[in-house]
Order: structure tokens, then sequence, then C-alpha cells
């Protein structure tokens, strides 16, 4: 078990890939700290967990409550080994010329900035655990974009280029920090794209495997990445995407 032991701090796990997640860990024998926003869905993700798991209702995006957050997880078990940040937001889509400033700092704020601030809280935790492990998630989009979504594909391609600095900054603690690009899961956001008809077979016939990835799938390339034996792998970005593309 690739995590066992662990304590692993996942964010935007109330629901969708984070929740899967939080399951797969958990059945790693993991111990969990889980942030969102809606602190009523991490409570009753933190209960029916097979794992000791603390529920931190927090918005990434806010600085103050991110720190906190890391604070509290810290507190509850000794120590943070493994985070995985993985809160995002990919509103409606508007093509690049129409999209408003606001909805623009809005995905920045939490899909980069709110990666940048949950990193920066879990620094000192992952350098004094000597093994500390940092999962980034990117997207497909970052690299292959899709129409109408310019804010979330410059928030991506931002996450994966965070990924090589922190990497770059943090050898020194030997925390190692890594990016996985997911492409199309039949869970969470992925979800609009497989009930969207055309293009869902669109997808599906560009994917070398011909469907959607399963969300336990993802976390199986995040657990190794989170856990002991990625000891030699860091500023790397894992595409986990069926091979999207080959076909
Ligand atoms: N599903 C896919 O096919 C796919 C493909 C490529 C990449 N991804 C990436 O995978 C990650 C998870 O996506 P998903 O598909 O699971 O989406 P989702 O179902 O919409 O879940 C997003 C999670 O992020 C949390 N979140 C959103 N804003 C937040 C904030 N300001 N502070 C704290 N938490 C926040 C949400 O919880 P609250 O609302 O409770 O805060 C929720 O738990 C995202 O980074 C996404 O870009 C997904």
């Amino acid at each position: 078990m690739a995590l066992d032991g662990r304590v692993v701090v996942v964010t935007g796990a109330s629901r969708g890939v984070g929740a899967v997640l939080a399951q797969a860990f958990a059945e790693q024998n993991a111990r969990l700290g889980l942030l969102a926003r809606n602190g009523e869905a991490l409570t009753e993700l933190a209960e029916s967990l097979p794992c000791e798991a603390v529920a931190v209702p927090c918005d990434v995006s806010d600085e103050a409550a991110v720190d906190a957050g890391f604070k509290q997880i810290a507190a509850v078990f000794g120590a943070v080994d493994s985070v995985v940040v993985n809160a995002g937001i990919a509103p409606a889509s508007h093509r690049a010329h129409k999209l408003d400033a606001e909805t623009w700092r809005q995905v920045l704020d939490v899909n980069l900035t709110g990666a940048f601030l949950t990193a920066r809280a879990a620094h000192e935790h992952l350098a004094a655990s000597g093994r500390g492990r940092l999962v980034l998630t990117s997207s497909i989009m970052a690299a292959q974009p899709r129409r109408g979504l310019a804010a979330y594909v410059a928030s991506k391609a931002g996450i994966e280029g965070l990924a090589r600095a922190l990497a770059a900054d943090w050898a020194v603690d030997r925390i190692c920090v890594n990016a996985v690009a997911p492409g199309f899961f039949d869970t969470g956001l992925g979800t609009a794209f497989l009930e969207s008809g055309r293009l869902s077979e669109q997808i599906r016939a560009r994917t070398a495997f011909g469907r959607f990835g399963a969300a336990d799938e993802l976390a199986a390339t995040i657990s190794f990445l989170a856990g002991d034996a990625a000891s030699y792998v860091t500023g790397q970005v894992i595409p986990v995407n069926g091979g999207y593309g080959l076909t």
C-alpha cells in the first residue's frame, strides 16, 4: 500500500475526483486531512471512510484559512507527509474575447493561487516529514485546450510551471513535487463532457482506450507520486489520459 502510514491532505475532497481519491487513500491505510468549502459534505465523507480523517472547511483562495487548515491537520496527526492539490473550478465556457475579467480572476484565484497557497502552507510540514510529496492536478487542457476555456487552460498551464518551480525550490528539503495531467474522466467536471452526446463521442474516438477514465485509475497514479516509491521523481507532469490523441 503506497500510502501506508502517511498523513495525506487532499484539497477539493468534498465531491468528484477528490472524494474518490480520499476513498482510495483511506483503503491504503493513510490518515487524511480533507479540505473544501462544503464542510457538511466533508464531514459526511470523513465519517464514511475506513481511516482516521479530519474535515477542514476551507476556501483554498483564502490565505489565512489555508494556513490555519494545515496547522489544524498537523496538530491532529502530528505531521503532514503528502499533499494532493486537487481543488479546481471550470466555470461555463466563453470564448476568450467574451471572458470577463472577474471570471478570469476567480478561476486563477482558485486553481493557481489556491494551489500556490496550499503548497506554501504545506511546506514546513512536508519538509519536517523528510519524505514530503506534493502532487498538483493539471489537465490535458494545459497542452490540448478546448475552445472557450481560456482561464482554465491558463490556470492549468500555470500549475505545470508551478510544479517544476516548486520541485527546484524544495529538492533541498527532500520534497518531491509533481503534477498529473488527467484526460477525460467519468467523474466531476468530466461528466459535462461525458453527457454531451457528440462531444463525448469525439473524445472517445480520440482516446486510444475508447472510453473516459474512472477516477480510481487517476488515484493509482497519484498514490504512486504521493508515496515512498516516487523518491526520485520530481518536477514531472504525468499524463493520465487513456492515450488521448493517439487515435
Ligand atoms: N474530472 C475530470 O475529467 C478532470 C479532468 C482533468 C482535470 N481535472 C481536475 O481535477 C480536479 C478535480 O476536479 P473534479 O472533476 O473532481 O471537479 P468537481 O467535481 O467540480 O470538484 C471540485 C472540488 O474542488 C472544490 N473546490 C472548488 N472551489 C474551491 C475553493 N475555492 N476552495 C476549496 N475547494 C474548492 C470543490 O468543493 P467545494 O465546492 O465544497 O469547495 C470540489 O470538492 C480539478 O483540479 C480539475 O481541474 C478533472
